[in-house]
């Protein structure tokens, strides 16, 4: 049977205490949002439709940029509550087969739990997941007649004192018969604590009209129950980057000391590939097998071939890492870094928009911008690329096997052929010839003397 998802999305998450939609804050490098939506894709479920209210427009763009046409954003304005969401999802919605709804802030929710959902719902007009919790305040309650059929779900609004006793909660992950929704959605009414349009009041509907209700209980309630505050944000990053460190690790990488490194959730490693204490991830990362990473380094949308290792306190942005290159301690490569095999870049060395061939060298102390640099290029210490003049960008070129000695300024643009020296202290202004030496400091003179003179 068909199944349809609808996203609620449109609340402002109050309790967040932002301007930013509580939808659109970053759980791991990506907003919140984008883990339930891809959970709906992943589980097939079609249409996927989103209730966006507050900044619709940017999720619709955020939603439109990824997913194009695979996404339907309706708008609810102003938000008249969970009830009144679905209302204005309707018209999106086929007739009959069932309807997935699940809420905006659900990052750590899985197929596992939906699964489970399904199981439970069979011919029920309303199934719904709930949670048991010892604190349950602020949640709607599951209310059960003597048999533990569920009879309604009120809110802690409007719940006198004994039902707030209950400590078994909504936990707003809901299965519902489409027919049905069509049916009841457009009777419900906002008399109540909140003068809102309640989803949860098509379960009292449900069985108004003798129709089945299963209210499911999952075993673990924090994968289940959206976040509202910065603190349960904080704690959902720990949970996600703890997954996904099992599942590499499952996968034959050592994670030392997990809790310390922040991985994100496009990452990928192969075998005995190991991430040192501190780390942090984001977008989208590859490694090969056999690296090693960190401890503290970080990383943002880059590749790193098999047995490269990129050593304490790196940053790396957008960059390529051939196989078996060393990067680091203190190495910055930033956009447009590609370093061939068996490359060295050392400590303090920043890496900009340049290639380096393979077995390349640049081991301490260096920019190198705009630059390609050839094979077996040995890079002195304190080599400076002046790549900018105030207004453009130029380019270096260093053909395979230069030796660049240290102190080096390459004024671009401009050309080192293969195998040229240039000796240390030197600045390039002009092409240097295949094979030659160049060098332009001064001739170092003498005064004899002279230090004892001055002490005198
Ligand atoms: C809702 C449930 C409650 C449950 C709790 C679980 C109702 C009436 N109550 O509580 O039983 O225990 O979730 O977290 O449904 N939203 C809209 N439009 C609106 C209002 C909300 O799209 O007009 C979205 C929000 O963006 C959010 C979700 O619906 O993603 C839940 O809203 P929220 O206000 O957090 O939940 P409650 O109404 O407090
Ligand atoms: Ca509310």
């Amino acid at each position: 049977m068909n199944t349809a998802c609808v996203i609620l999305a449109a609340g402002l998450g109050k309790r967040m205490r932002s301007r930013l939609a509580k939808v659109l804050h970053p759980v791991l490098d990506r907003p919140m949002l984008l883990y339930p939506v891809e959970l709906a894709l992943r589980l097939r479920c079609r249409p996927v439709v989103v209730v966006a209210g507050h900044q619709e427009e940017t999720v619709r763009q955020l939603l439109g940029g990824r997913f194009g046409a695979g996404v339907r954003v309706v708008r609810q304005w102003p938000p008249r509550g969970t009830g009144h969401a679905l209302l204005m999802a309707r018209p999106a919605l086929p007739r009959t087969g069932r309807l997935l709804v699940l809420c905006g802030d659900v990052p750590l929710l899985t197929a596992a739990e939906v699964a489970r959902l399904r199981r439970g719902a069979r011919d029920t007009a309303v199934a719904f997941l709930t949670a048991r919790l010892s604190d349950p305040s602020g949640y709607g309650r599951v209310v059960r007649d003597g048999r533990g059929e569920v009879l309604r779900i009120v809110e802690h609004a409007d719940a006198g004192a004994a039902e707030r006793r209950i400590d078994e909660i909504n936990t707003g992950v809901y299965l519902l018969d489409l027919a049905f929704v069509h049916s009841t959605i457009g009777a419900l009414r906002a008399g109540n604590a909140q003068r809102e349009f309640y989803l949860t009041d098509l379960v009292a509907e449900a069985r108004k009209r003798s129709r089945a209700v299963a209210g499911i209980e999952v075993d673990d309630a924090e994968l289940v129950l959206g976040i509202n505050t910065r603190l349960e944000l904080a704690r959902a990053e720990e949970i996600l980057s703890a997954r996904l460190a099992r599942a590499l690790s499952r996968r034959g990488v050592t994670i030392h000391q997990p809790s310390s490194t922040r991985l994100c959730a496009d990452v990928r490693a192969g075998r005995d590939s190991e991430i040192l204490p501190g780390c942090q991830f984001s977008g989208r990362v590859r490694l090969g097998r056999g690296c090693r990473i960190g401890p503290y380094a970080v990383l943002r949308d880059c590749a790193v071939g098999d047995g490269a290792s990129i050593g304490p306190f790196c940053v790396l942005e957008d960059c390529v890492v051939g196989k078996d290159a060393r990067v680091g301690p203190f190495s910055r490569l930033r956009p447009g870094a590609v370093l061939g095999p068996e490359v060295h870049v050392g400590n303090f060395v920043e890496v900009k928009k340049s290639r380096l061939g393979r077995g390349s060298k640049a081991n301490h102390l260096t920019y190198l911008g705009d630059a390609v640099v050839g094979r077996g290029v040995n890079v002195g210490a304190g080599t400076i690329t002046c790549n900018y003049d105030g207004t453009h960008k130029h380019p270096t070129v260093i053909e395979d096997g230069a030796f660049i000695g240290s102190d080096t300024q390459l004024v671009a643009p401009v050309r080192v052929g293969k195998n040229a020296v240039i000796g240390a202290g030197t600045t390039v202004t002009n092409d240097v010839p295949a094979e030659a030496l160049a060098v332009s400091r001064v001739k170092q003179t003498h005064v004899p003397g002279y230090a004892r003179r001055r002490r005198r």
